[in-house]
């Protein structure tokens, strides 16, 4: 059966894949359909964070699944208040809005700061990355993304990334917000600078404007914190998150201080599928595992462990990033070293030809992680 072909014939060919045919997963490892094993250190883009098949996120959900999926908003669900509440406790954010996906948060993030500001323009960084909706695709920076659907949302603004100066020449009055990813990811793993996120803070307080940080990558547990913001020890306005949240069920979300939640209004915005107890209990499951298993220490602890081997590898020039959110620049082609580490058991990632991206689950080891360091170091 050969599921290129039939896949070529069915499927829009937006995606460039790799060819290999997944068909189950368990920790940190994926098995295709030949019964080959992969060690996963993409994890589905820096979602799967406890790991494929994590046993009390099966149960939970099979639970959940037996009993109830789907309801709406025009009722009450249980799983729904219980997240929101869990995210309040680990993100420190006061009110909550579901929906599905990342791009989805950053449409609700980017209505609520319009709405709540009566502002207009949206300030973004260079290189940024905030999805493939209208909105979100506004404030992504790629030109070859936007292009072919233009006219987009306006007025929108790109500062240079970690440019205070630029920054603060874009930033005027009409400023509904800012939003970066603390560290952002899809331009491969810049961590923005201290004195960046210091003046994003600043030009709010002169001009009123709402930040939010685009935490769909960085959060839970990625970057070595719960979030990325922890570690500035800033609060933003909004913050946007989805990704890990559901270890792979599909859930995003947006957390707002109260000082918005309150200007905000019934019917200004909404789901149909967002914050389905389904989607809930798998966000439930996969925090709670997060927690039990101390996996931001670990996402911290073997992530720098990581990066100082990442650092040994003859092509590696140099590995950066925080967490198990590491980019490693290389002196060689790097969707080359994609593929030849592919066939040789290890799935690795590259965002453009010279920069490789490693996203693992958060319980990866570090004998795993030796185990990477061989298969790369002895590629040929
Ligand atoms: C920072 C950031 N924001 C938003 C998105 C869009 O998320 P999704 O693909 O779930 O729509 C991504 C996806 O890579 C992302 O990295």
């Amino acid at each position: 059966m050969d599921w290129f072909e039939r896949e070529k014939k069915s499927l829009i060919q937006f995606y460039r894949r790799q060819k290999v045919v997944f068909v189950k997963g368990k920790g940190c490892w994926l098995y295709d359909e030949n019964g080959k094993k992969y060690l996963d250190l993409v994890a589905g883009i820096a979602v799967v964070a406890i790991g494929h098949s994590n046993e009390k996120f099966v149960e939970k959900v099979s639970e959940q699944l037996k009993k109830l999926v789907h309801t709406s908003n025009l009722y009450y669900t249980i799983p729904q208040i219980k997240l929101a509440e869990k995210l309040k406790e680990i993100t420190k954010m006061d009110k909550f809005f579901f929906c599905n996906s990342g791009t989805e948060s950053v449409e609700a993030a980017l209505k609520i700061s319009r709405k709540v500001t009566g502002k207009k323009k949206f300030v973004a960084f260079e290189n940024s990355f905030h999805g493939r909706t209208m909105g979100a695709l506004s404030i992504t920076y790629k030109e070859k993304f936007r292009k072919p659907f233009e006219p987009l949302l306006k007025p929108v603004e790109f500062a240079k990334f970690n440019d205070v100066e630029d920054l603060r020449s874009k930033v005027d009055n009409d400023t509904a917000a800012i939003i970066i990813e603390p560290v952002q990811g899809e331009a491969g793993v810049y961590v923005a600078s201290k004195e960046l996120i210091g003046e994003i803070f600043d030009l709010k307080d002169r001009y009123g404007f709402l930040v939010i940080f685009d935490e769909v990558q960085t959060g839970f547990g990625r970057t070595g914190k719960w979030f990325g913001k922890d570690n500035f020890g800033v609060q933003p306005d909004i913050m946007t998150m989805a990704k890990a949240m559901g270890n792979g069920f599909p859930i995003g979300c947006v957390g707002v201080k109260d000082s918005v939640a309150e200007k905000l209004e019934v019917s200004e915005h909404a789901s149909t599928f967002g914050g389905n107890p389904l989607a809930c209990t798998a966000a439930l499951a996969a925090i709670e595992v997060i927690e039990e298993q101390n996996l931001v220490e670990n996402s911290a602890k073997v992530g720098e462990y990581f990066k100082n081997r990442l650092n040994e590898i003859k092509f590696v020039e140099n590995a950066r990033g925080l967490g198990l959110m590491i980019g490693a620049k290389v002196n060689v082609d790097a969707e080359d070293v994609v593929k030849r580490a592919l066939s040789s058991g290890l799935i690795v990632n590259n965002t453009d030809e010279r920069n490789l991206r490693f996203v693992p689950p958060l319980i990866l080891s570090k004998e795993e992680v030796d185990y990477a360091i061989d298969i790369l170091s002895n590629l040929n």
